[in-house]
């Protein structure tokens, strides 16, 4: 069976990669904050907006391609960063960076990577982005932000929704940690996914490669507490100052869920405002981000790029995030779910797959440009939309 046919959608991925995960890893992806009521309202409210399709209408060729900071994109989504990624695969982030640079969207590395950013860069090329969290030490932030630079990655994104690590039962309960710890559910669980095992075991557990070179302590454990020491604290205003110093190009800040905060990062100079609640794993009862972007897009005017992520894993929920303003959406466990279920190919599965139900979304519905979309194509789904 052809792969498209096998995993039409990224919750037939999702499903494949459940049945090949340890429990532990999928419920590392998988899993939200406390009661998990933001992660799941994510989904409900983008599912809930209505678009009336139009079919008397002018028809000209498909274009999705993106200007996003001066560079043109293929495709109107990219990649989100994700931590601890190859605990899904073997070096998932050159894997993200490979399926990036070929589908030709924006991927992005994360602080608590287990690559190296110069591999991933290299690999990612032209379509490397590094994400940032503000580690405690100031020589550490400075210098992720030159290697970040030196390497090529095209934009910084500074996240600043983890002021404190997300309250995750699943984590607790399976007592997620790196060096992972061995006790008989662990190994019970391992044994029973091999391909996962065998993987895994051939190159070795993963572990925070960028951030472990400043660990004291270079054992697997070493580097862990350094990392959980340096991140998971509120970013202050200094910081965000310091970082628009040192970074020479574009600035996104991510976990925008405030129209103040926009307008504050906005003022200290940033250029992009991701409007994300970190697929819902950081404050439960934070609102979805659908239902807060079009007020912040109104808010921003032409002042920055903005751009949204959580809850996103198909074409159409792309296109109605840029019918309510946004100039580009990320996604991240869809990716993830490829990764899991496919292996190093599912990424690029997972691209290509957004990309077709985008196009025929937009057929579907009467437009042939991304430009055209805007809020006069949303409709009802129990809310009153301004339109543009
Ligand atoms: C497993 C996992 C790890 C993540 N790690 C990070 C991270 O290291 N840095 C970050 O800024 N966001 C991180 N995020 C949040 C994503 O960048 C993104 O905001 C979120 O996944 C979007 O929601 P979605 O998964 O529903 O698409 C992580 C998300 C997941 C699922």
């Amino acid at each position: 069976m052809r792969q498209a046919n096998r995993y039409p959608s990224v919750d037939h991925l999702h499903r494949a990669a459940k049945k090949r995960l340890p429990k532990f890893s999928y419920d590392y992806v998988d899993g939200g904050t406390g009661p998990e009521v933001g992660k799941n309202l994510n989904r409900s409210a983008i599912e809930a907006i209505k678009m009336a399709p139009r079919y008397v209408v002018e028809r000209k060729p498909i274009n999705m391609k993106t200007e996003l900071f001066g560079r043109t994109y293929a495709k109107p989504f990219g990649i989100a960063p994700m931590g601890l990624a190859s605990l899904q695969w073997p070096n998932a982030e050159l894997h993200f960076a490979r399926a990036g640079k070929a589908a030709d969207i924006p991927v992005t590395l994360s602080t608590a990577c287990t690559v190296d950013i110069e591999q991933f860069a290299a690999a990612g090329g032209d379509n490397a982005w590094y994400q940032l969290y503000p580690p405690k030490d100031e020589e550490v932030n400075d210098d992720l932000i030159k290697r970040a630079q030196d390497s090529g990655c095209k934009a910084l994104m500074v996240t600043v929704d983890v002021p404190a690590r997300g309250w995750r039962p699943r984590d607790m309960y399976n007592g997620l940690a790196v060096p992972p710890r061995i006790s008989a559910a662990t190994i019970w669980n391992a044994a029973m996914r091999p391909h996962w095992s065998l993987a895994t075991l051939a190159s070795g557990f993963p572990h925070f490669k960028t951030l472990g070179k400043y660990a004291p302590d270079k054992s697997m454990r070493g580097m862990a507490n350094f990392v959980s020491e340096q991140l998971g604290q509120p970013t202050s205003i200094d910081r965000l100052k310091r970082i628009r110093d040192k970074w020479k190009g574009d600035l996104i800040i991510k976990g925008v869920m405030h129209p103040d905060d926009a307008t504050a990062a906005i003022d200290l100079g940033y250029n992009g405002i991701l409007v994300s609640n970190h697929g819902g794993r950081q404050l439960d009862a934070a609102p979805s981000s659908i239902e807060v972007l079009p007020e912040i897009v109104d808010v921003v005017g032409d002042r920055a790029t903005v751009m949204v992520d959580s809850g996103f894993s198909n074409g159409l929920d792309v296109m109605k995030a840029l019918a309510l303003g946004a100039d580009f959406v990320f996604c991240g466990r869809a990716f993830m779910w490829g990764l899991g279920a496919m292996g190093p190919s599912g990424p690029g599965h997972v691209a290509d797959m957004l990309a077709s139900e985008l196009e025929l979304q937009m057929i579907q519905l009467g437009v042939s440009d991304i430009a055209e979309l805007d809020r006069s194509w949303i409709t009802g789904g129990g809310r009153e939309w301004p339109n543009n």
